[in-house]
């Protein structure tokens, strides 16, 4: 890379080299992945149920083996959802562990985020919360975090519905930074989003495809090999609409939650055990899907950022290249990007 990218509200609260955060995935965020991004200039996020139930380590050593590969900056994925005392007890010593390891960059998600503000805090490292839409996002700035991860209706996981410049408009005046979360599978995209006015990017999709990702081959063929038209919202994993590949399995199931498993999750009482019963299915579903490939008929999780993926590459080349597209914008004297992202 030729001169380093402008520094952002983003890079200066975290130490990345480059505006980019390789999103925490269940289950596709391995250790080797998260270090790739992190030693490449970016920031890879860990997830914990996918180090410890899915790549196998305890917490504390698969931290380890991150920091023996680089120094670079690293992030921890904390869902705040309180479905479960033992989940929630569990997630407060994950915290402590990942603090203790010196993880100063938290992105949390779903519930009130005040406990891991205020942990984290504490030894000066920042929170960014995952928000779709402006009412989340007045929430959690109460909930006291530095930084908002604005997941849009492109995005791999669960979708939001706004378009990335409209997110944008409808949150940029709260005066703390916002990262882009969604269809972003190219350079192009990432230059954009930063032209729009984000500090950041967050990516998924593009790096399950990467050399450096666990997941199975077949996964990352279907990523090569879709369209941002082949992905399609599917409420049958976890009772949420979730982001998928329309493979034939897919198609052939449908995408719509059964009736029963409607009425049970719209219900005050049987709600919280249909939620709960999901997360346990689909943590084992996309465990299988990543792993076993297509001899395991499930779902592949991806973005509409497919469009402009089309190979499987080394992680580290792909930081450098969106690193690459954004200087050379940057140092162009007709491109907004000149002047830096707005912060
Ligand atoms: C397979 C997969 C699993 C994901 N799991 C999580 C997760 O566990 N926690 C989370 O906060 N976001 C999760 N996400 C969202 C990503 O961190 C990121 O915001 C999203 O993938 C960005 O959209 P893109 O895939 O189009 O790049 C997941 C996304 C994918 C594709």
């Amino acid at each position: 890379m030729s001169g380093q990218p402008t520094p952002t509200a983003f890079t200066r609260h975290t130490g990345a080299k480059v505006p980019l955060i390789c999103g925490a995935m269940y289950p596709c965020s391995n250790p080797e992945l998260i270090a790739a991004v992190s030693a490449a200039g970016g920031l890879g996020v860990v997830q914990p149920l996918s180090m410890i139930y899915v790549y196998k380590r305890d917490l504390r050593a698969g931290l380890r083996e991150i920091k023996r590969v680089t120094d670079g900056p690293i992030g921890f994925n904390a869902i705040v959802e309180k479905s479960s005392k033992v989940y929630e007890d569990r997630m407060r010593k994950w915290v402590d562990v990942a603090l203790d390891e010196g993880v100063r960059f938290f992105v949390t998600a779903l519930g009130n985020p005040r406990w891991v503000v205020d942990a984290v805090h504490a030894v000066g490292g920042v929170v960014y919360h995952d928000v779709t839409e402006r009412k989340w996002a007045q929430k959690a700035l109460d909930g006291g975090v530095d930084g908002l991860i604005c997941v849009n209706r492109r995005a791999g996981g669960h979708a939001g519905n706004q378009d990335p410049r409209a997110l944008y408009e409808s949150l940029a005046d709260l005066g703390v930074p916002l990262v882009c979360a969604g269809g972003i599978g190219d350079e192009r995209r990432f230059v954009e989003a930063l032209d729009i006015g984000y500090a950041a990017v967050q990516l998924g999709t593009r790096f399950i495809a990467s050399d450096e990702c666990l997941a199975h081959n077949d996964y990352k063929r279907a990523i090569v090999g879709a369209k941002a038209d082949d992905i399609v919202l599917s409420e049958r994993i976890s009772g949420v609409p979730v982001a998928v590949i329309e493979t034939e399995y897919v198609r052939a199931i449908g995408t719509k939650a059964g009736p029963v498993a409607r009425r049970l999750l719209k219900h005050p009482k049987a709600k919280h055990w249909m939620r709960a019963f999901y997360s346990l299915r689909s943590l084992w579903q996309l465990k299988n899907a990543s792993l076993e490939g297509t001899s395991y008929k499930n779902y592949f999780q991806a973005g509409r950022s497919v469009d402009g993926i089309d190979a499987v590459e080394p992680a580290g080349t792909i930081v450098a290249r969106y690193a690459a597209a954004l200087v050379e914008a940057q140092t162009q004297p007709a491109s907004p990007a000149k002047a830096g992202p707005a912060e």
